[in-house]
């Protein structure tokens, strides 16, 4: 069967090495792809994802019997809509699904009408009433902008003045929406589960570093590493998780007519009164499909199909339980603000050439035989090892033989993990 995957990050990168394993993968193209995706598929930045009837001509010419969407744009745009309308199968939510994604407020609303454990909140259309309620809350408190922001339109308050300063900032956008919710403490950790409308299998954990800086320390980010398993989700909470978080949220999407195909992401608090659900996302996590994606020994293509065509049961997801997957994500001098593109990259090869090491690409460019820099977040050096720390310390190892002194990385990916496993934890 030939495949399209659309999205060029470090997650297709990671998707497409999943993919290509695959003895059902014929032809494998990525749209637009990455330098990192020419090793498994054909990138084809040609093709215009935004045009959906050009993207339905494509399917049509090269006989695509898949359809793979990474990212969240192009879900809430309806590409997954437009091309099932033409009887092209393809992997993820539909427009209406990938609210639960593109709408804070509308995953909100159908946690308080289900039941779902999450922060308290009251959503806000004008800056009186939401300045107001910050009144009358206190700080700490969480000012959320209502639509996508790439992880980046959220102000955890530790203030007042911090929490009026970020409600007025999103304000100043005509026509914004804002959420303001509690304050939730604990641990975070990201739970996948792969949906067909109506069950749900879970396909992994992980942990996430979203602050730029060590220490979580510094705005929040797309993702600045990620390890797998997250170890503190234990059987007993991801059993608790599958329960009062993911199978209402599919019994309440199917009951609104509009059921979630495709991967639901949770991002989780852990608080004393268990499991909360801070965020939904609707596909993979970037960078934790770096993590995930390396530890599955499942084949990926069959449990897609099966989610796309509505069957998900007796399905199962296998991961190397022996084997521990870090990745720590190099990004550009000034991510998650302004980057300057195009300074060289050398030796992803060799930091690469170690059996336990992947260099999955992100924002890159090839120019002749060289690699450059062409975004925010350019590269997650991904290891496996025996133990966090084995794979810690491989990908750090990794990460030296990178030679790039215009971007950083964190130095303490894996912190808590290694902490626990220091401390003979799970
Ligand atoms: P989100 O884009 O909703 O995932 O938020 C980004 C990050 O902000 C999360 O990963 C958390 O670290 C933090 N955050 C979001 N909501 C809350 C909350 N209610 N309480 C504490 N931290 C939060
Ligand atoms: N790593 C967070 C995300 O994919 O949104």
């Amino acid at each position: 069967m030939n495949i399209l995957l659309i999205g060029s990050g470090g997650r297709e990168h990671a998707l497409a090495y999943a993919i290509a394993k695959s003895p059902l993968c014929g032809r494998l193209f990525i749209a637009p792809g990455n330098p990192g995706t020419t090793a498994y598929g054909e990138n084809r930045p040609d093709l215009t994802v935004a045009d959906h009837a050009a993207v339905r001509a494509f399917c049509a010419a090269e006989g695509i019997g898949l359809v793979v969407v990474g990212p969240e744009a192009p879900l809430v745009a309806g590409l997954v809509d437009d091309l099932q309308a033409a009887g092209i199968r393809a992997f993820g939510p539909t427009k209406a699904a990938a609210q639960l994604e593109g709408s804070k407020g509308f995953t909100k609303d159908l946690c308080a009408e289900y039941g779902i454990p999450t922060a308290a909140f009251a959503r806000f259309r004008a800056l009186e009433p939401a300045l107001a309620y910050l009144a009358a809350r206190g700080a700490p408190i969480v000012v959320k902008a209502d639509g996508l922001a790439a992880g980046k339109g959220v102000v955890v308050a530790e203030t007042a003045e911090q929490a009026e300063a970020a409600v007025r900032a999103l304000f100043e956008e005509p026509g914004a929406e804002i959420v303001i919710e509690e304050c939730l403490f604990g641990e975070e950790a990201s739970f996948f589960a792969l949906c067909d409308g109506t069950r749900a299998v879970p396909v992994g954990t992980a942990q996430d570093h979203k602050r730029v800086f060590d220490g979580d320390r510094g705005p929040n980010t797309g993702g600045m590493g990620a390890y797998s398993p997250a170890t503190i989700l234990t059987p007993a909470l991801e059993r608790q998780v599958m329960e009062t978080i993911i199978a209402p949220t599919l019994d309440g999407m199917r009951a609104r007519g509009t059921p979630f195909t495709g991967i639901l992401y949770a991002g989780l608090m852990l608080t004393a009164e268990g499991p909360k659900l801070i965020e939904y996302n609707t596909r993979f996590g970037d960078p934790e499909a770096q993590v995930l994606m390396p530890r599955l020994t499942s084949d990926l293509v069959p449990a897609l199909l099966a989610a796309c065509d509505g069957d998900v049961s007796g399905l199962r997801l296998d991961f190397d339980e022996r084997r521990a997957a870090l990745t720590v994500v190099m990004a550009a001098a000034g991510y998650p603000g302004a980057v300057t593109r195009g300074s060289e990259i050398r030796g992803v090869a060799t930091a690469g050439a170690d059996a336990d090491v992947i260099v999955f690409q992100a924002g890159t460019r090839a120019e002749g035989e060289r690699l450059l820099a062409d975004g925010g977040r350019v590269l997650a050096v991904t290891a496996l090892g025996d133990s966090m720390r084995q794979a810690q310390d491989r990908a750090y190892a990794a990460v030296a033989r990178i030679d790039w002194p215009e971007g950083f990385c964190r130095r303490d990916i894996g912190h808590r993990a290694i902490a626990r496993e220091d401390a003979g934890g799970a």
